[in-house]
């Protein structure tokens, strides 16, 4: 109970942040019918994120059978945290080594949801170096947050622009400004802007796929009553044909 309220007390700034909308630096439309993407995106999970992050609401097998990923290649690439395909996806981290941060990384399992999927694509794109920072870096979407930025040699490494007269940077949950962000390459990444933007939007397709699982199902079941209802008018339609034909 108590990590429930807990839970809700943290969801709860997010969601009203993610329900006021128009906070965020970029706009982000995922899609879930793009296996491939979500494949692509729990791998990166894995080998970038699950070392301090969880997913303690996800199992392996789920994941495997819903992204159709085969069993022995999920535990040879994608199971560094257990080795039982039937166990949630724990972080590696142990509790004592996030004092670190100066705070637990959070589990992620519905972080999609509770912030808004153009909010967790935002946050993976605005780290900046900022001098005095514990890890050197701040980020526009969460102002002070506690996170590395474990993409750093990806994306390469970025600083805001100073902001020009009367122009006000596009701050999380500030302003409704939703123009992006002015920022300066300071040195280039491994990956070229639309590597990354790639890169960064299959995590948070797989985020969004993760938050809510069933979604992908409730799709394709959806599709299959509107078909059937179709059949259904049409066969309602020639019975109601034969019925009549002799009436008039
Ligand atoms: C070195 C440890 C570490 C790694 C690796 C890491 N994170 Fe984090 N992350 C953190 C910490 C610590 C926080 C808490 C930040 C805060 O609130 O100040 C955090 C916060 C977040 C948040 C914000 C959650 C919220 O609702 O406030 C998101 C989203 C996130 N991380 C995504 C990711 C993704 C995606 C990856 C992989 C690409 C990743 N993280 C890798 C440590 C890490």
């Amino acid at each position: 109970m108590k990590h429930l309220l807990i839970a809700l007390a943290l969801a709860l700034p997010g969601m009203a942040m993610a329900a006021g909308g128009g906070g965020t630096a970029y706009k982000f439309d995922p899609d879930l019918g793009n296996e491939p993407s979500l494949q692509r995106g729990a791998a990166a999970f894995m080998n970038y994120c699950s070392g301090c992050h969880s997913m303690g609401l996800l199992r392996y097998n789920r994941l495997a059978a819903d992204l159709g990923i085969p069993e022995d290649l999920l535990q040879e690439n994608l199971m560094f945290t257990s080795d039982k395909v039937g166990a949630q996806i724990n972080s590696a981290m142990i509790p004592a080594s996030a004092k670190w941060f100066g705070k637990q990384p959070p589990d992620l399992t519905l972080t999609a949801r509770a912030r808004g999927d153009d909010w967790v694509y935002s946050f993976l794109k605005t780290f900046y170096v900022e001098e005095g920072r514990p890890n050197g870096v701040n980020n526009l979407t969460l102002p002070g947050a506690s996170m590395p930025h474990v993409l750093g040699g990806l994306q390469g490494w970025q600083k805001l622009k100073p902001a020009e007269e009367g122009e006000e940077h596009a701050e999380a949950g500030g302003h409704g400004a939703s123009h992006a962000p002015e920022f300066e390459v300071l040195e280039e990444g491994v990956l070229s802007a639309k590597e990354y933007d790639g890169l960064v939007a299959d995590i948070t397709n797989f985020m969004v796929y993760a938050a809510e699982p069933v979604k992908i199902k409730r799709k394709e079941i959806g599709t299959l009553v509107i078909l059937y209802l179709m059949l259904f008018t049409f066969v309602a339609y020639l019975l109601k044909r034969e019925f009549w034909k002799d009436v008039h």
